[in-house]
């Protein structure tokens, strides 16, 4: 397979496996994923690919995401860029499920399929479905001349490299970027300031230097990932726009390490999942610096007085002693802030299945890419 055949001519070099690579490697995918896109000038991004003038771009009333597994998260958090900067609705759904339910397609929305591989059959399935009933469907994948880039003839390629690792990272992040970079293209033909369109165009050329930085802490996060890796569950808490990095980080820590992690919008722990609460489970608490930071303040507080152990993951000043422990990575613009939130959380699911002894690239009953229904 396509997948195969990169593995072969695709080093590991000074890493012991092909994710801690993968990772390391992300600064690099995302200037690559940017090179000849940022166009400061007009404020906004280059995105040939896509095949769409202005005015049909402006005629998109909604966005859909679809896309399977970790590449459905990325689709969530590429609607809530979407939505920020452009205010156009848009959501994610899960490719797996899209064909079963006889879907309605609508003539104006734009729908992106998401895949890595663009082998993933659920998230073909879901182009051949949307193809079927006139959808105006876009392909979001790293490997060209892939199954999905090809059923849906124009796209964004996401310009990775290739993945071998089962549990996706640098694809996922150039993903995130890819689709900030069209939230800016669908908001400058529409609402989103010059100077907003700025501030984004320049957080995102900054964004593989932060990344990097977040990378430069990788020994604190595995001292952490260390001191938590006997737990048998952990809760990863977000609301808005840290709730696709939460259920990320789950999935991550679930696949690679099998401690089981389950992923809770902070609002709704109230109504059943406090209970679950108590010293043997750890939550990771998402918290971006932003309008809702003193609710993630408050959340914690929360977990704390019921005896769980808190991870708060954080680009934002926390009062001392809040958490236990506290992973951190630089600021940037508040609708970037998912990006690179996510990045400790790799290091994180990476460490603790490393300290468990894990298989990290090939994880038990995984495959990288899901060609069978
Ligand atoms: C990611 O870590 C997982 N291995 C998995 O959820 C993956 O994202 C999913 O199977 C979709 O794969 P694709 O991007 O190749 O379509």
């Amino acid at each position: 397979t396509t997948v195969d055949a990169a593995a072969e001519d695709y080093e590991l070099g000074e890493f012991d496996d092909y994710m801690r690579k993968e990772i390391a490697e992300q600064p690099e995918a995302v200037r690559r994923a940017l090179r000849g896109r940022l166009d400061e000038r007009f404020a906004t991004a280059r995105l040939g690919g896509l095949g769409m003038d202005a005015r049909e771009l402006r005629a998109i009333r909604r966005v859909k995401f679809l896309g399977c597994g970790s590449a459905y998260y990325a689709g969530q958090l590429g609607a809530a860029l979407v939505e920020q900067l452009a205010r156009v609705p848009s959501d994610a759904e899960p490719a797996s499920e899209f064909r079963y339910r006889n879907p309605v397609v609508e003539s104006d929305t734009l729908y992106i399929a998401v895949s890595q591989s663009g082998e993933t059959l659920d998230t073909l399935a879901a182009v051949s479905e949307l193809k079927r009933k006139g959808g105006n469907v876009l392909g979001a994948v790293n490997v060209v001349g892939s199954a999905i880039g090809r059923e849906c003839g124009r796209g964004m390629f996401l310009h990775a490299g290739p993945e071998v690792a089962v549990a996706s990272t640098k694809a996922l992040t150039n993903m995130s970027v890819s689709f900030a970079m069209l939230a800016v293209v669908l908001g400058r033909v529409r609402d989103l300031s010059t100077m907003d369109g700025s501030r984004i165009v320049n957080g995102l050329r900054e964004l593989p230097d932060k990344i990097d930085e977040t990378l430069a802490r990788e020994a604190e996060i595995a001292e952490v990932a260390a001191r938590f890796a006997a737990a048998r569950n952990m809760f990863f808490i977000g609301r808005v726009r840290g709730w696709p990095v939460a259920r990320e980080g789950a999935q991550k820590l679930k696949e690679i390490s099998y401690v089981h992690a389950e992923a809770y919008q902070a609002s709704e722990l109230k109504h059943g999942p406090l209970a679950l609460i108590d010293p043997d489970m750890p939550s990771v608490v998402i918290v971006p610096d932003d309008e809702l930071l003193a609710k993630n303040v408050s959340t914690i507080e929360q977990i704390k007085a019921r005896g769980g152990p808190v991870i708060a993951v954080t680009n934002a000043e926390l009062p001392d002693g809040l958490a236990d422990a506290v992973l951190r990575c630089p600021r940037t613009e508040p609708e970037l802030d998912p990006i690179l939130l996510t990045i400790p959380l790799q290091l994180l699911a990476y460490h603790v299945a490393a300290a468990l002894g894990r298989d990290i690239d090939k994880p038990r009953n995984l495959a990288k890419s899901v060609t069978v229904e």
